[in-house]
């Protein structure tokens, strides 16, 4: 093994002890910014379309939060049902009123809860699948096969059947084995299936996905697609990230793969009808936690809420997205190439809530108060890397006062939900309402020695179920023939 020489260890810790006191003088500043000003300061109920009621009760979908809880019990996701579709349009319109060729086939993965994707799919959306199973439930709710796009990193060979037989709108593949493996799938089905290859370009995420353009093996999947007679290569597939907040990331990437293009039709006659530029669209009050957030936590200080102004609309993604492509393709409007976009997190994020209860109240004496509620990272997994705004539910007319460290009831020191969360005072059977729940909280959480949480939907003063609370029955149902 090669060791490194001294030299160059030597400037390494240089480097990091630069770094370490830049990094505490810029935690020192925001801290001292924050204590003058910010600290109790949070993002404004408006942003989610909440309101309160007369007893200072939160209310969604003109449903009494605090009501909700008492009826459904706790933890709980709500959905704002008008808010859900009104994401969808808003998303969608954003692009389609510039390009009516633009369509959403919405990411499977973010939230895939049937009740709450029939909605969508009743709106208009498509669906973006990554795995069988997600695929049986596309066309189990109904989905037609031409509104289904099959991507992912590790498709089987029974998913490739059921997508080809099916004849679904377009399979991304991932890897060159994957050019041979849906070859097979459609031969033995006989049928040609439209197929696209994931490209990655020199920015956006990389690691297990796709074919690199740099490398040349997308040009390699490209020509042995080429040779399958049972594939049509007719795609390109892009997904760069989540949460991206920098409309320039799409245009770098974009303007490499519109150049990927080119090579094809010269090289290969090969033309690309659908150009499928993933995900990642961000939402305002949504932010990866920075350094300093993290280091303001672990000094008991509460993170900076995310500067809403920084975050562009889906319109001036559109407006600068369609202008590339047009400058690009003279032809295009004409072109019958159609935009496809997998959004998830922007059209799901804001139309759900997370609801627990405060089970109990600790005094440290030292360091924050402690307020030990009914669901942890067992269901909000993301809290853990993003800032979510949080609310007492049942005061929203009190003034924040107190910063809390809020843990869920898992028997673990990680189990914390909020390391410093300024609340008003707060005790036993108070209601904290999580914002933002829509994206990656249902599919990341785990019956880690509770059920999970129903699923509420609420629109205009009504509230039905739209997903069960999980029973002990549920968690046990593979392994009856132990129980007596
Ligand atoms: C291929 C693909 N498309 C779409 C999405 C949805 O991403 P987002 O929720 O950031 O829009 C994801 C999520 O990781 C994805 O992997």
């Amino acid at each position: 093994m090669r060791r490194p020489d001294a030299s160059f260890m030597k400037m390494g810790n240089l480097f990091s002890l630069f770094k370490s006191v830049a990094e505490r003088s810029e935690v020192f500043l925001r801290a001292r910014r924050y204590k003058k000003r910010t600290l109790f300061e949070r993002l404004s109920p408006d942003i989610w379309d909440i309101g309160s009621n007369h007893n200072g009760h939160m209310s969604i979908g003109g449903c009494d939060v605090t009501e909700l809880a008492q009826h459904y019990g706790t933890p709980l996701h709500i959905v704002n049902l008008n808010r859900l579709k009104q994401n969808y349009h808003v998303f969608r319109n954003s692009f389609a009123e510039l390009y009516d060729r633009s369509n959403v086939y919405l990411s499977y993965k973010t939230n895939p809860v049937p009740g709450l994707l029939k909605v969508l799919h009743q709106e208009g959306a498509g669906a973006e699948v990554i795995s069988h199973f997600e695929l049986w439930l596309a066309l189990k709710l109904g989905v037609a096969p031409g509104s289904v796009i099959f991507n992912g990193p590790y498709k089987t060979e029974e998913a490739l059947d059921l997508a080809v037989q099916n004849g679904i709108k377009l399979i991304n593949l991932d890897s060159l084995d994957e050019v041979s493996r849906c070859e097979t799938a459609a031969a033995n089905a006989g049928k040609k299936q439209n197929v696209g290859v994931r490209l990655v370009t020199s920015v956006g995420w990389a690691s297990q996905f796709g074919l690199k353009i740099a490398t040349g093996q997308a040009f390699e999947g490209f020509q042995r697609l080429k040779q399958a007679k049972n594939l049509s290569a007719c795609g390109i597939h892009l997904h760069l990230g989540t949460g991206i907040k920098n409309v320039d990331t799409y245009l770098r990437a974009i303007r490499e793969v519109l150049e990927f293009c080119r090579l094809l039709q010269q090289k290969l006659d090969i033309h690309i009808t659908y150009f499928d530029l993933g995900g990642g669209f961000p939402v305002a009050s949504v932010k990866k936690f920075d350094m300093v957030d993290e280091k303001l936590q672990s000094m008991g200080i509460p993170p900076m809420q995310p500067e809403l102004s920084s975050t562009p609309s889906y319109r001036s993604y559109a407006t600068k997205i369609m202008g590339l492509f047009r400058d690009f393709y003279s032809d295009f409007d004409t072109s019958g190439k159609e935009l496809i976009f997998e959004p998830g997190r922007a059209i799901l994020s804001s139309a759900q809530t997370f609801v627990v209860k405060v089970g109990t109240v600790k005094s440290t004496g030292t360091k924050n108060d402690i307020l030990i509620v009914d669901g942890g990272r067992n269901i909000a997994i993301p809290l853990s890397w993003e800032y979510h705004e949080v609310f007492a539910a049942n005061k929203m007319h009190k003034d924040r006062s107190v910063i809390y460290s809020v843990y869920g009831p898992l028997c673990h020191p990680s189990d914390i939900l909020f390391r410093a969360a300024p609340l008003p005072e707060l005790r036993t059977g108070d209601i904290l309402a999580i914002m933002d729940a829509g994206a990656y909280f249902i599919p990341n959480s785990r019956n880690f020695s509770f059920p999970r949480p129903p699923v509420v939907m609420v629109s205009e003063g009504k509230h039905w179920l739209i997903r069960h609370k999980e029973q002990f029955d549920d968690i046990v149902r593979l392994d009856k023939e132990w129980l007596s």
